[in-house]
């Protein structure tokens, strides 16, 4: 929607302490190991390309997607040539990836269910998707946090009950560097 990239690129405009390079989701830095067999990823809503970077980093072909003008900007200038990164501008709302294309999907602190519903199918079998991001809690700091982008108590684990093995769930405190303090869950599920 055009509203979201003027609303991103507002905010990052006014903030771009958001863009600041961030160490990666705890789940994931866990379990992804350094690869050298041209694995693909997407990690979708990439922001400045925390993840991106980081999946890079370790050896994969990233596929970078945002609709924000200036963070994908920021992404393209802290590529190096050695990464394989694909920064892209575009609306996810309308966003249909090929079939069976991803060894690893990333969705960080962004949720959109009806898009997971349509990344499923992109993935490899045997591939990874990483899920998270906030939900509702009744402690949470930032009151005023539409709740259609907040997931319910256990969500992420319906959203994957099926055709997918659970590797790891949680839920915790969100990191000290983010504004608000805020209930997150993250799952990482395989697809069999
Ligand atoms: C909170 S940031 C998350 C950035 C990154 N995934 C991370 O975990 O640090 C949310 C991102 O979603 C992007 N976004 C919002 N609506 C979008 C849409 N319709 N299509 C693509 N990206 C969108 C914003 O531009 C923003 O960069």
């Amino acid at each position: 929607m055009l509203s979201d990239r003027i609303k991103w690129d507002d905010k990052y405009d006014q903030m771009p302490e958001l863009l600041e390079p961030r160490p990666p989701a705890r789940m994931l830095a866990k379990h992804i190991r350094n690869t050298d067999d041209e694995k693909r990823a997407l990690d979708v809503a990439c922001g400045s390309g925390r993840h991106a970077l980081f999946l890079a980093k370790k050896g994969y072909c990233v596929d970078a997607i945002d609709i924000s003008e200036i963070a994908v900007e920021t992404l393209e200038k802290r590529l190096s040539e050695e990464m394989c990164i694909h920064p892209e501008q575009a609306d996810l709302d309308a966003f249909v990836p090929p079939k069976q294309s991803y060894d690893l999907i990333v969705m960080t602190n962004y949720l959109d269910r009806a898009l997971i519903a349509r990344l499923k199918p992109a993935l490899k079998k045997n591939g990874f998707f990483f899920v998270e991001t906030y939900m509702k809690d009744p402690a949470n700091e930032k009151t005023q946090s539409n709740p259609d982008y907040l997931l319910e108590d256990e969500e992420l684990k319906r959203i994957f009950a099926e055709g997918f093995d659970i590797i790891e769930y949680d839920t915790f405190w969100n990191e000290s560097y983010e504004r608000y303090k805020m209930r997150k869950q993250a799952i990482l599920v395989r697809k069999v």
